[in-house]
C-alpha cells in the first residue's frame, strides 16, 4: 500500500515517516507539511538523517492524493479538512488523528466519509481507547448520583483544549448516560459558579513540560470515588496505532470509524 503522510515535518508525524519508511509492506507515496515550510523540497529519508529515498516534501496538498492508496494525517484542523475533501475527490482513504476541528471542518470530514473509508480517531492509542469504552460502560452503571470528570494532561505545545481525548472521553460518558452531550458538558469554572449541577459532565484542563498525554476518569459519589486513567509513556504507541489503522481500513468500504470500531470495542450502542 502506498502511503502519504501529511504533517510530515511535525512531532508526530515525523515518527510516522520513519515507521512508513521502515515498514515492509508499506511505501511511502508522498509527504506533505505547511506550504511555507522550510523543508519543502527535502528528501523526506534525508529529513531525519536517513538516506534518501527519492520522495520530496511537498507543501501542495494535491501531491498527497495523486499516487497514494491512503494517507495518514497527523496536522491541522483546517488542513485536514482540505485532505478530507481532496481524499474524497480522489478515491484515497485517510487516517486522521488531527485534533481541534470546528463543527465545520468536522463536517468536511462527514461529507468526505460518504464516499471513502475515514479512521478518525483522537488517540490513536489501544489504552485510551479501553478508556472511551469504559468511561461509556461505567457512566451506564454509575448514575448522576456519581458526578463525572474529565481531567486532560498535556504537554506545554499542545495548542488546543480540552484535548480531543478530553472530549471524546465525555462524549462516551453522556452517550452511556444516554443524554445529550452539548447541554451536559461544563468546562468553564470561573467566579461565583453555585452547586455543580446534578449530571453534569466536567471536564478540566491542565497543561504543561513535556507530559505526552495523561486522561483521567473520576465518577466522584458520596462515599466513594472510582478513577479510571490512561498515560501515553511514548508517542511510539500512537504512530503504531495508526499504521495499524491504515493496514485494517484498505478493505473498508465508505464510513467514518475509530479505533474502537477497529479494536472491536464499540457497542451496539453506535
Ligand atoms: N490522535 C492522536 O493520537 C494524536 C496524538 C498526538 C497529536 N495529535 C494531534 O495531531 C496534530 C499534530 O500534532 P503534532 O504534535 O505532531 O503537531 P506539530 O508538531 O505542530 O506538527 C504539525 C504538522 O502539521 C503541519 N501543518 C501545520 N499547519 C498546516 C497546514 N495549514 N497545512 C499543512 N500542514 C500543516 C506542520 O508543518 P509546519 O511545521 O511547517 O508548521 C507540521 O508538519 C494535532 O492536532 C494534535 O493534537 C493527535
Amino acid at each position: 500500500m502506498k502511503i502519504g503522510v501529511a504533517g510530515c515535518t511535525g512531532r508526530i508525524g515525523s515518527l510516522v515517516l520513519k515507521h512508513v519508511l521502515g515498514y515492509p509492506d508499506l511505501a511511502l507515496g508522498a509527504c506533505a507539511t505547511s506550504p511555507d515550510s522550510a523543508d519543502i523540497g527535502r528528501d523526506a529519508g534525508a529529513l531525519h538523517g536517513g538516506t534518501p529515498v527519492g520522495v520530496t516534501v511537498s507543501g501542495d496538498p494535491e501531491s498527497l492524493f495523486a499516487t497514494c492508496d491512503l494517507v495518514i494525517d497527523f496536522s491541522a484542523p483546517d488542513a485536514t479538512a482540505e485532505y478530507a475533501t481532496l481524499a474524497a475527490a480522489r478515491n484515497v482513504r485517510l487516517v486522521t488523528g488531527t485534533t481541534g476541528l470546528s463543527r465545520v471542518q468536522q463536517n468536511c470530514i462527514h461529507l468526505a466519509s460518504q464516499k471513502i473509508a475515514i479512521l478518525q480517531a483522537p488517540n490513536m492509542s489501544l489504552g485510551a481507547n479501553v478508556l472511551l469504552a469504559l468511561t461509556e460502560q461505567l457512566s451506564a452503571v454509575l448514575d448522576a448520583e456519581y458526578d463525572v470528570e474529565v481531567i486532560g494532561k498535556l504537554h506545554r505545545r499542545k495548542v488546543d483544549a480540552p484535548s480531543g481525548t478530553s472530549l471524546a472521553l465525555a462524549r462516551a460518558a453522556a452517550k452511556g448516560r444516554a443524554v445529550d452531550f452539548d447541554s451536559h458538558l461544563e468546562q468553564q469554572r470561573v467566579g461565583h459558579i453555585g452547586p455543580r449541577p446534578r449530571g453534569a459532565i466536567g471536564v478540566a484542563t491542565m497543561r504543561g513540560g513535556d507530559n505526552l498525554s495523561e486522561h483521567v476518569v473520576m465518577f466522584a459519589g458520596t462515599h466513594e470515588r472510582l478513577e479510571i486513567s490512561h498515560s501515553v509513556l511514548s508517542e511510539e504507541i500512537l504512530v503504531l496505532g495508526a499504521i495499524r489503522a491504515a493496514i485494517w481500513l484498505q478493505s473498508k468500504p465508505p464510513g467514518l470509524y475509530d479505533l474502537r470500531d477497529m479494536l472491536v470495542l464499540r457497542g451496539a450502542s453506535r
